[in-house]
């Protein structure tokens, strides 16, 4: 018999369309399972409805004999791996679009608030420190309006993030890309350049690309120093496209000018140099996604495609269509 198993919280009208659908399911909404208890929960799972902190390696599977299907509730999927899931026939859906302009709205908060140093400058009124107005006061920033965006990975996060600096802010927008994209070029006026370029000319780097063994470090040390020294860079991607401890010494060093974290290498840690920086750092728990209406959206695609599924019908976001 069927065995639906939804491993974490989501928004609870998901798994009530489970119930309308006349599919049992078994909804944990406790802590977050161990390896070990994941795959003693998942057993008897024919489908698993599960979050990024669920890791779907090929030994979890193999504790899983009837999984047919992963049902991510996330746009990315370097949670699970793919190719030991397409090999054993199981189907992974994720849940694009629906986050898109959430994601790029958190994008362009991070990029404004490390500019403007929003955090500190809240602080700074907390701790009762505002006594008088000056020209120059204590936290002055820099500008965004105006200046150069550089995207890594022109997606569809990428290109959300795009339009509201070409259109939003007047910003001069390059981006690095597999491939050029002529359409977004043309409608926003954005310049594709080798990523060795995009380093030294823009005063804002924020990250768009998936995880993969291509883009884990490809921030480190050598990209840093080759940054302009008052340049910031923005992660709503994954953490370990970033070498952390690079970016605390590049940081202390004041090789660059900031950085706005909303992803880390080893989450949910974050570096401790990280934790010691006291300005110049903005960081916020892995929230792109994360606003009542979109959270609602991902949960119910995610649940959709489980359905489909279910009912013979074609999945409507497949990862691995080749195993259908
Ligand atoms: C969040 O990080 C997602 O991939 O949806």
């Amino acid at each position: 018999m069927t065995k639906v198993v939804i491993t974490q919280s989501i928004y609870d009208q998901a798994p009530q369309l489970l119930a309308e659908a006349g599919i049992p399911y078994f909804y944990h909404q406790g802590d977050t399972w161990s390896p070990a208890e994941l795959k003693e929960q998942i057993r008897e799972a024919t489908v698993v409805v599960c979050l990024l902190a669920d890791k779907m390696t090929a030994e979890v599977m193999d504790a899983a004999p009837h999984l047919k299907l992963i049902a991510n509730v996330a746009v990315g999927y370097d949670n699970i791996d793919i190719p030991a899931a397409t090999e054993r026939g199981i189907l992974v859906t994720n849940t694009p679009d629906v986050l898109t302009e959430t994601t790029a709205d958190l994008a362009f908060a991070l990029i404004l608030a490390v500019a403007r140093r929003i955090p500190e400058a809240d602080a700074y009124m907390r701790a009762g420190k505002y006594t008088r107005f000056a020209l120059f006061p204590d936290m002055i920033g820099t500008d965004v309006y105006g200046k150069t965006l550089g995207i890594v990975g022109l997606g569809r996060i990428g290109t959300a993030v795009a339009r509201r600096a070409a259109l939003g802010f007047n910003m001069k927008v390059l981006y690095t890309a597999d491939s050029p994209k002529p359409d977004v070029e043309r409608e926003l006026g954005v310049i594709h350049v080798p990523f060795p370029d995009l380093l030294p000319e823009s005063d804002f780097i924020s990250i768009h690309v998936p995880l993969s063994p291509r883009t884990r470090h490809l921030f480190t040390m050598n990209e840093f120093r080759q940054m302009r020294g008052n340049a910031c860079i923005i992660n709503t991607a994954r953490g370990p496209i970033i070498k952390e401890a690079d970016l605390v010494e590049a940081l202390q060093k004041g090789l660059i000018g900031g950085a706005a974290l909303d992803v880390f290498e080893e989450e949910p840690q974050m570096h401790p140099g990280l934790a010691d920086m006291k300005d110049r750092l903005v960081v916020t728990p892995h929230v792109g996604s994360a606003t009542i209406q979109t959270r609602q959206k991902m949960a119910t695609l995610a649940v959709q495609n489980v359905i489909a599924f279910l009912t013979g019908q074609p999945p409507l976001t497949p990862v691995n269509p080749q195993v259908l």
